[in-house]
């Protein structure tokens, strides 16, 4: 049976965009039933309501906890039935509350070869360091920054200095990569 997964994004959703498409052209066997935001009017929201996919719009210091914050995203997937989730540049440590309902059934990308470059601006940070070999990672998600057993990884060289150009290399490999494997991923679930 299809699976439905919902995608939990923070700002521009190019990643949102391209698993979404990915679904309604029928490559991965999979519906985007929901977009989980926690920048209410972020770019990603109107992608996906051009989509005509469900959006919900949070903002976590509104709510007393982190818990209760949680605990209102687990309702909506609950009522949305969904199987799988895929961060997408979603800018937040998940906690407890969804972990335990969703064990292994959560998953992030990243824009560095884990477990170097985690969290904020992983490019810039590669950059900084001097790296010649950057990369894409793609994983199951625990309660750690950007932690979680390694399910997919891709290399990208670059010698260059030109943030933009490299910009645009992790981010074409970031979509490719994730909509393989999040096609694998729905033949096993
Ligand atoms: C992507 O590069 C993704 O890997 C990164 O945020 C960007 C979102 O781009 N995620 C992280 O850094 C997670 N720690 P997008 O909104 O265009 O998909």
């Amino acid at each position: 049976m299809q699976k439905k997964i919902a995608i939990f994004a923070s700002g521009n959703g190019s990643n949102f965009q391209a698993l979404a498409d990915a679904c309604v052209k029928g490559y991965i066997n999979a519906e985007i039933s929901l977009c989980v935001c926690d920048h209410p009017g972020a770019y990603v929201t109107e992608r996906a309501r051009r989509l005509g996919i469900k959006v919900i719009e949070l903002r976590p210091k509104s709510f007393p906890s982190k818990e209760d914050y949680e605990k209102t995203i687990l309702k909506e997937l609950e009522k949305e039935k969904i199987d799988f989730i895929c961060l997408a540049g979603y800018m937040r440590i998940v906690g407890k509350t969804l972990l335990d309902s969703f064990r292994n059934k959560i998953v992030n990308i990243h824009p560095s070869l884990l477990p170097a470059f985690p969290g904020i601006d992983g490019i810039g940070q590669a950059m900084a360091y001097g790296v010649k070999v950057y990369g894409v990672t793609i994983h199951y998600v625990d309660e750690t920054l950007d932690g979680g057993s390694i399910i997919a990884q891709a290399a990208i060289p670059y010698e260059g200095s030109d943030r933009e150009v490299l910009e645009k290399m992790v981010h074409a490999r970031e979509h490719a990569l994730y909509i393989e494997t999040v096609k694998k991923l729905m033949e096993t679930v």
